[in-house]
């Protein structure tokens, strides 16, 4: 599967490791959209840029990470067509799938341990939508 991922300096970290993490030991493309060092950067960028990984399909689904995963979610989620989930553990990772379609995964770089964040990007990619009742609601979002 092709995955985007994208952070702010608050989540270049784990997103070097999350990146390590794919391409060692997964089969997905990985479209690293930056940020690239620790300098100081603007989240909403970025989160922009992983929107349109996904929005024009070179991407299914994507990753963000900043400090809280707060401004990570409030600014993909302005984008039509993004559905981010800011998850703090695997079972709502697997929830924002199965029932909300979540496309995008956001994560709070200082809330969630590196071993967590891999396992929830694993549960998140794996997990299918339930489609039937969850798929009316969700098309009631996007109107
Ligand atoms: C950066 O200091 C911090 O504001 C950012 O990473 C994020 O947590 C914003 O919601």
């Amino acid at each position: 599967m092709n995955i985007a991922i994208g952070a702010d300096h608050g989540g270049h970290k784990l997103k070097k490791a999350l990146v390590a993490y794919f391409l060692a030991k997964t089969k997905h493309n990985v479209f690293n959209a930056g940020t690239f060092s620790e300098h100081r950067c603007d989240y909403p960028e970025f989160a922009k840029e992983v929107a349109k990984l996904i929005l024009t399909r070179r991407a299914k689904m994507g990753i963000l990470i900043c400090k809280t995963g707060l401004g990570m979610s409030m600014a993909a989620n302005r984008q039509k067509g993004i559905r981010a989930a800011l998850c703090n553990n695997i079972k709502m990772a697997k929830a924002s799938r199965q029932h909300n379609n979540a496309n995008v995964l956001v994560l709070g770089a200082n809330y969630v341990t590196e071993d967590l964040a891999k396992r929830m990007c694993d549960a998140f990619i794996k997990t299918k939508f339930l489609s039937g009742r969850h798929a009316r609601r969700v098309r009631k979002m996007e109107g």
